[in-house]
């Protein structure tokens, strides 16, 4: 899937280009949707670890356990069955992830961009995934497993071309299949926008169970109450914490226990998914979360996001690392995306925080002969001297600045 996306974003990225001068991509929102991404290696990591099989191997069972019906792979209509099962199931699987408060501060994740282009797609809840599975286990009753799986696979794959602004409208091809103008509403904020269009590549579910609607005002994009972070982690966390402060503010068990399986919009008194008239009416102009930052700061992030893509990458090849080293790479995972959303954020602790950053990784370097995987990168190249100088000059730059810093607040004070 990587690289496919990869190619996604860069031929969209040329199309806006060429389209005109604001067609752009925001490399603060994109490095946080990447950083999602990356963050993902956990989730998979401890799964396999902890169960030693995946998701998928309860499907297994399932269906050589208590499978009432064992249809044929070879034949053409299991396929086209599977296909129409298992996009229903999405739709609702979906729609569930949107429409029970504790499912969807896993899903969240995903809307939170207020832009709209491929790389939105990478943007996924680092829990979404692994609980979306346990709701395709009731197909193992009758779609046999490499089917469902194939199935499963190209549903989610098709969510990555459908997260753009280049495509327009498709014609006839808008009344069948979920489209990017149909996508765009989804991810809209605008009232007319909430809780729509949740198929996965049939969009005639939403046309019948109700949900669906067509593009009409340009949606503006992101959730009602917009995250403000460049915090990879505070961006997968941050709706369970506004469920804890609602669960705190309402009385009685009965209404604190809603917060959790009714609406994200519910409140007492409202139906379970809350009401249109509260959907609040974007106020025009809106202003995007986008803290003022150099091209500087971008090219920095890029170079260094493409080194922890590295480390993300050892830790899928599987190339013999000991399960202690395995965890210092992922912990190494998430003090980089944390701290270059902290740059991003300008926050006052960015600048010591890269700088141990550096220093962290220099000294495990140091440390460790260079033939074995240094925090998963050195391995990767063949002249491990080039990252050396990278963080060496980047831990200079950075430790300079935390000084500046130090010093402007103590003329403040
Ligand atoms: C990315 O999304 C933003 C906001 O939706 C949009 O303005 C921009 O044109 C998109 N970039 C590309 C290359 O399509």
């Amino acid at each position: 899937v990587g690289p496919l996306c990869l190619l996604a974003i860069l031929l969209e990225m040329t199309v806006g280009y060429m389209q005109g001068q604001d067609k752009l991509y925001r490399i603060n929102d994109t490095l946080s949707s990447l950083g999602a991404a990356f963050l993902m290696t956990i989730t998979n990591y401890l799964l396999k670890f902890l169960t030693l099989t995946t998701e998928f191997g309860i499907y297994q069972w399932v269906y050589e356990h208590l499978a009432i019906l064992h249809l044929p792979v070879n034949l053409l209509w299991t396929w086209l069955f599977a296909f129409v099962c298992i996009d229903l199931g999405y739709y609702w699987c979906h729609r569930l992830f949107h429409e029970v408060n504790i499912l969807w501060a896993t899903h969240q994740v995903h809307h939170s961009s207020e832009d709209m282009n491929f790389s939105v797609s990478l943007r996924q809840g680092v829990l979404h995934i692994q609980l979306a599975w346990i709701f395709y286990i009731p197909f193992a009753l009758f779609i046999p497993p490499t089917v469902a799986l194939v199935t499963i696979q190209f549903t989610n794959l098709y969510q990555c071309w459908i997260h753009t602004e280049v495509i327009r409208t498709l014609g006839p091809l808008e009344f069948i299949i979920c489209t990017p103008s149909h996508h765009r509403v989804h991810h809209g904020r605008n009232p007319y926008c909430i809780d729509k269009n949740y198929g996965g590549t049939l969009i005639i579910w939403d046309k019948i169970f109700g949900t669906f609607a067509e593009e009409k005002e340009q949606p503006v994009y992101g959730i009602t109450t917009l995250v403000n972070s460049w915090n990879p982690i505070y961006i997968q966390f941050v709706h369970f914490r506004l469920m804890y402060t609602k669960f705190c503010n309402l009385s009685g068990w009965y209404d604190k226990l809603s917060v959790i399986w009714k609406g994200p919009g519910w409140y007492p008194g409202k139906r379970r998914c809350g009401i249109w008239e509260d959907y609040r009416e974007i106020s025009y102009p809106v202003y995007k979360y986008n803290m003022r930052h150099s091209l500087l700061a971008d090219i920095y992030a890029v170079v260094h996001y493409m080194l922890i893509y590295l480390a993300v990458e050892t830790i899928y090849s599987e190339n013999g690392l000991s399960h202690r080293e395995v965890m210092c790479v992922l912990c190494y995972i998430v003090l980089s995306v944390i701290s270059i959303g902290a740059i991003f954020e300008k926050s006052s602790y960015a600048p010591s925080l890269e700088c141990f950053r550096c220093i962290l990784y220099l000294s495990c370097d140091a440390l460790k002969s260079t033939s074995v995987p240094v925090l998963g990168i050195g391995q990767m190249l063949t002249n491990p001297w080039i990252i050396r100088v990278i963080f060496t000059i980047s831990s200079i730059i950075w430790g300079l600045q935390g000084i500046k810093e130090l010093c402007r607040r103590k003329t403040k004070n």
